[in-house]
């Protein structure tokens, strides 16, 4: 197998510029002089437009397979990389002498957010004609999560080979708009995808934006939860960047702050009040609504000629908890018993005033009550929707 040393990076049809694998597994980049001149820095704090050669430091190796954040994001965590993983054995690939960059071949043009990859070694399958039963697909997942073989792991790999995030999912296009659906990961119960969804009603209904959501009928459990993509419009592809790549941060440690959050909103977004009052209200309903797995890759910007910076949609909302029972992005430096007064405490250090802070809190606090049934932990585990507890109490 021809092994990648170098492969260049194309951002609407665009030459962005060169990676390069060191020695020592890190992977350096340079911007063409084309992007130079055209471009826009892909990641602010990182990677400057300017003529330079660009090392990521020691750590990105543990973090990112080498790479800057940014080229992170096109990779797929778990699932993804799951896939990958038994495709190229179906193919005779010994794994462990796949590198980095080969498998950012692999995800060619497929990947999140604008960035492609060239030359490419993305598979080459049309698609079109597969009728989709979810259940079957459900079904076939499962059977790889339990380390089995599945019948469809080419059809898998196609669909979902570039995702990001733990938890299965495909890539769909339907009624001209580019879909993600998500299936249970092993541990997720029954009612997982209509949780998801419920959270991502009220989510709007507390005035957050999210992308259009969905709800596919299942006949065996409650449901899959579909989400159209924020990183395709009418075909286009929209750049994307998650916080943990523009912070080079470890997604899977506790490593951030709201209020970093906050920062990072005013800096990138040139102090953009709606974009402020998004994340302070996103921070909000995640405290009240038990989303604990609110880590650094589960918030991301986009980046447009037209708007410059901008937060993108929230996406992720649901029940979640982590196995050191506190919020994976700190309050104030809490993670745990979080008070209205921590989370407005962000909000004015912010510059919001203190008035909408609270204000918006309350309203929050009144909308999220629908969402209380999931938060019985006797409800959450047999999808009894009638025993409610008092979950303010536990913020
Ligand atoms: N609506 C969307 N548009 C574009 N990209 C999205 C959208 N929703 C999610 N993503 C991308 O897909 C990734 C995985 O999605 P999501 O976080 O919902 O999955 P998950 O498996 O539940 O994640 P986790 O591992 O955090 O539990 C996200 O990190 C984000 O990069
Ligand atoms: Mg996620």
């Amino acid at each position: 197998m021809k092994v990648n040393k170098t492969l260049d990076v194309y951002c609407h049809d665009k030459h962005v510029g060169t990676l390069a694998e060191m020695p020592d597994k890190r992977v350096a980049f340079q911007y063409s002089t084309e992007w130079q001149k055209t471009g826009f820095s892909i990641s602010p704090f990182s990677l400057p437009l300017r003529n330079d050669v660009f090392i990521p430091n020691e750590r990105s190796v543990d973090r990112f397979a080498g790479l800057f954040g940014v080229f992170a994001d096109s990779l797929p965590d778990s699932w993804g990389g799951l896939l990958l993983d038994r495709y190229l054995q179906t193919l005779g690939i010994d794994i462990g002498d796949i590198s980095t960059l080969d498998r950012l071949a692999y995800i060619g043009k497929s990947g999140i957010g604008a960035l492609e990859y060239m030359p490419s070694k993305e598979a080459d399958y049309d698609l079109s004609s597969i009728g989709l039963d979810y259940d079957v697909v459900a079904k076939e997942c499962e059977n790889l999560l339990s380390s089995k073989q599945s019948d469809q792991l080419d059809i898998l790999y196609k669909m979902g080979g570039s995702s990001g995030g733990t938890r299965p999912k495909i890539m769909i296009k339907d009624d001209n708009k580019e879909w993600i659906v998500k299936f249970p990961a092993k541990t997720d119960p029954a009612i997982s995808g209509k949780r998801e969804y419920d959270y991502s009603l009220c989510a709007k209904d507390c005035g957050i934006v999210m992308t259009e959501t969905g709800l596919i009928p299942s006949s065996i459990c409650d449901g899959y939860f579909k989400t159209v993509r924020f990183d395709r419009e009418q075909g286009e592809k929209i750049f994307s960047i998650t916080f943990a790549a523009l912070l080079e941060a470890d997604f899977r440690a506790p490593s951030c702050d709201y209020e970093t959050y906050l920062k990072l909103v005013r800096v990138l977004t040139k102090d953009n009040d709606y974009d402020k009052k998004q994340m302070f209200k996103t921070m909000c309903f995640n405290v009240l609504t038990h989303n604990r797995d609110d880590h650094t890759k589960n918030f991301s910007f986009l980046y447009t000629d037209m708007n410059g910076w901008r937060l993108a949609p929230a996406y992720d909302l649901t029940y979640s908890d982590t196995y050191w029972g506190e919020h994976t992005t700190s309050v104030g430096g809490k993670g745990k018993n979080i008070t209205i007064k921590d989370l407005t405490n962000i909000g004015v250090g912010a510059g919001l005033t203190s008035e909408y802070c609270d204000k918006c809190y309350s309203y929050i606090v009144e909308k999220t009550y629908v969402l209380k049934p999931y938060l019985s932990k006797n409800s959450r585990e047999k999808g009894i929707h009638h025993k409610l507890t008092e979950h303010i109490a536990e913020l």
